[in-house]
């Protein structure tokens, strides 16, 4: 197996893979309201053959596999080992009717996936590679000619409370030793549809369409799940990585004290702002 995104793959196969996984459910509830917006938008018919790019946790492949039912069919298709043995396990728990899924350890930017897909999907998982292009042209390859693509990708980082609020308070104490390249791969890679559309264009897709989705999301039941949940995964977690125990125990306590003063006990709700990205093969 190829593996092109090799930085990705060790990132997403070590420790943050680990984390994504024990903590999915706490993801998936945070991402619900635009877990809802895309398959929305994304219209699954029955039946119908599905990609899921970067299906991590398998939250998307499952609601993908139950909306097409058993004449479908479902490829989760994932850098991070870790992240698709808890699709598997979920996957095995499924009552029937649903779709069959292959879980597949694959680089979506190279991967012959094979054609005749009916839809490719994506929640937050292509914003990470190497050469976007690339790989927009293989997973536009991997699409019937009526085929559709659908996919969710974060917009600015200031336009994210629930990333701006902890980030801004730790900042004094964690100063960002790297701060991220705009046209990295990362998060934000495609906040801009400047740098998006071009790139969509150049793989071959036509119709293209980037629509705001704005939704309050549920950070956290509690000041402690909220204040976990921003220092284990996202852009806070990044700075908190790697640092003294001491200091991260200093901005995590920054944070609890931030969420309380705001949130009392909880829960802990703020802005986050996607792009809805579609288009046609
Ligand atoms: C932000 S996570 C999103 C995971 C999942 N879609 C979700 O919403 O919970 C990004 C995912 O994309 C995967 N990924 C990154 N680069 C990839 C690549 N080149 N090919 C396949 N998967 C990739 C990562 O392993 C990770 O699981």
């Amino acid at each position: 197996m190829s593996i092109l995104n090799k930085d990705q793959s060790d990132y997403w196969n070590g420790e943050v893979g680990q984390r994504w996984a024990v903590y999915h459910e706490a993801l998936d509830t945070a991402f619900a309201p635009f877990t809802e917006a895309l398959f929305a938008r994304a219209a699954l018919g029955a039946g119908a053959r599905v990609l899921d790019i970067g299906c991590g946790a398998g939250e998307t492949a499952l609601i993908a596999a139950r909306q097409v039912g058993s004449g479908g069919h479902v490829t989760a298709a994932d850098l991070s080992e870790p992240l698709l043995a808890v699709g598997r396990e979920r996957a095995a728990r499924e009552a029937p009717g649903t779709a069959p899924i292959a879980w597949l350890r694959a680089d979506a930017q190279d991967h012959a996936f094979g054609s005749g897909f009916d839809h490719a999907l994506s929640r937050f998982g292509v914003m990470f590679f190497e050469d976007s292009t690339a790989a927009f042209a293989n997973i536009r390859r991997s699409l019937a000619a009526s085929g559709r693509l659908s996919f969710l990708c974060w917009r600015s980082m200031a336009e994210n409370a629930w990333v701006t609020v902890p980030r801004d308070a730790v900042l004094p104490l964690l100063p960002e030793v790297e701060p991220p390249q705009p046209c990295a791969p990362g998060p934000f890679r495609f906040a801009a549809p400047d740098a998006l559309l071009p790139i969509l264009e150049a793989a071959g897709f036509r119709g293209i369409e980037c629509e705001p989705v704005d939704r309050v999301m549920r950070v956290g039941e509690t000041i402690e799940a909220a204040a976990d949940f921003v220092a284990t995964r996202g852009p806070v977690a990044r700075l908190l990585r790697e640092r003294e125990p001491a200091l991260q125990e200093a901005a995590l306590k920054i944070i609890r004290q931030l969420f309380a003063e705001r949130f009392g006990a909880g829960p802990v709700d703020l802005g986050a702002a996607c792009w809805l990205v579609s288009a046609r093969a």
